[in-house]
């Protein structure tokens, strides 16, 4: 069953507005916030057991105490560049609710001591970027942001940064090159953008639903969110499920949620056929098969378990008219266009990945091109500098093995064992 924390307002046109986000209790989690100790939000934030939203689920409360103590400027920058296929809840949240998104950050920016925060918004999100600047000019003049907020002593600056479409600059050192006015490209770790970041300075980098989950913890206590979630993964979750199912869109859902339920039940059920498969959480989680659906639950350890993982909670469903070598080739395309050319495994990699799979559909594949697939991605793995080469890697070495006879018929015989002689809907 959906529980709306976050999401509870957002059929309220008028929440958008200062003045309605106010009339829902806005704004007085931040006044509770400059009643505490910026340590105690800290600690409060770790006790929650919240985990990053943008993909990787790094305990959030850990990463700010891994911000130095040696008196430099602390940057927050709020990741809003929601590059992964199928990923559509922050843009949601952005519009919705943008004082939402604002209100975490200052929470969380008064907490870790930063004076300065930015939210990098991915160019094509053009509306939500007008939505979030009219909503900072309103929190401006109502004195929440700038100098001495809610006279609290506290000053803080926030300013919207537009990307220009990379999928690379929603990598956080990638994204700090490109806000820093540099190419948007990767930088190896360490040192981690919480120690040496933005301009070199120490650095949080968040999604933004991992921002705005932490009103709802300041709000009712670590305790009270954990009430919501498992032991491991706390609290709630938003989870975009676009493909094959009646009622696509963004669902609010305690983590842990059975994933068939989310299927059959918020979502409408399958449309169009018989469940197939599914990507968990963006085109960088591999793929799960029906059988696996009905036994996996939506948390952080029960897809890590299958070999998958929960990633950025974006669902993509697939009934049994789609043909995984199709599949295979959009994402492996995505990933070729978007890998930024500085590692070679990743540059050259994502190219023979996209080739090797295309030949398999203009008939130039033999079978052995199967298995030297499954070889490339292997050596794409842990030896780059982001996490993008085993992004474009992990998608082939769950659809190969899950569904090589797939792949086989197609070379046999020339065409698809799904979708038969038909062109497929998903050529690039
Ligand atoms: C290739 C690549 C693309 C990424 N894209 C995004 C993104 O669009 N949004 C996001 O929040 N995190 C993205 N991340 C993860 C960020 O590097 C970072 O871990 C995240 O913003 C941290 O926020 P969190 O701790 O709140 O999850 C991406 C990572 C990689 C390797
Ligand atoms: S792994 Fe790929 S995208 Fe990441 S830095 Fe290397 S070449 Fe660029």
């Amino acid at each position: 069953m959906e529980v709306k924390i976050l999401t509870e307002h957002y059929s309220d046109d008028n929440y958008r507005s200062l003045d309605g986000y106010k009339a829902k209790g806005g704004y007085e989690t931040l006044k509770k916030a400059f009643s505490m100790k910026p340590e105690d939000i800290v600690a409060e934030v770790k006790a929650s057991g919240l985990r990053g939203r943008g993909g990787a689920g790094f305990p959030t409360g850990v990463k700010w105490g891994f911000l130095p103590n040696n008196g430099e400027p602390r940057y927050l920058l709020c990741n809003a560049d929601e590059g992964e296929p199928c990923t559509f809840k922050d843009r949601m949240m952005m519009e919705k609710a943008p004082h939402q998104l604002i209100e975490g950050m200052i929470i969380s920016a008064f907490a870790i001591g930063s004076h300065k925060s930015y939210i990098y918004i991915r160019g094509e999100y053009v509306y939500a970027a007008k939505v979030l600047e009219k909503a900072i000019k309103e929190a401006y003049d109502a004195g929440l942001l700038g100098k001495n907020i809610m006279g609290s002593g506290f000053d803080h600056d926030l300013d919207v940064y537009r990307g220009a479409g990379a999928y690379i600059c929603g990598e956080e050192t990638g994204m700090i090159s490109s806000l820093e006015g540099k190419k948007g490209q990767p930088k190896l770790k360490p040192p981690f953008p919480a120690v040496q970041g933005y301009l070199a300075k120490p650095t949080i980098v968040n999604n933004v639903e991992t921002l705005a989950a932490v009103i709802p913890i300041i709000r009712d206590g670590a305790a009270a969110y954990r009430k919501n979630g498992t032991e491991k993964s706390a609290g709630t979750k938003l989870f975009s499920v676009a493909g094959d199912v009646n009622k696509p869109g963004n669902y609010e859902v305690p983590l842990g949620y059975k994933m068939i339920d989310l299927i059959n039940n918020e979502c409408g059920g399958v449309k169009g056929g018989k469940l197939k498969a599914a990507i968990p959480g963006g085109t960088s989680a591999p793929i799960i098969t029906a059988e696996e659906i009905e036994k996996a639950t939506l948390d952080y350890e029960c897809l890590a378990e299958m070999g998958t993982m929960l990633g950025s909670g974006s669902i993509v469903i697939m009934n049994d008219t789609r043909c995984m070598v199709d599949m295979m080739k959009v994402i492996s395309h995505f990933y070729h266009h978007e890998s930024c050319g500085q590692c070679t495994p990743c540059r050259e990699g994502t190219g023979w990945l996209h080739k090797l799979v295309t030949s398999v559909i203009t008939g130039q594949a033999k079978l052995t091109d199967i298995d030297l697939l499954c070889e490339v991605a292997n050596k794409m793995k842990g030896r780059t500098i982001c996490a993008l080469s085993d992004a474009a890697a992990l998608p082939v070495l769950g659809i190969v093995p899950k569904f090589r006879d797939e792949f086989e018929f197609y070379i046999k015989e020339g065409y698809s064992k799904v979708r038969g002689k038909s062109h497929g809907q998903m050529h690039h």
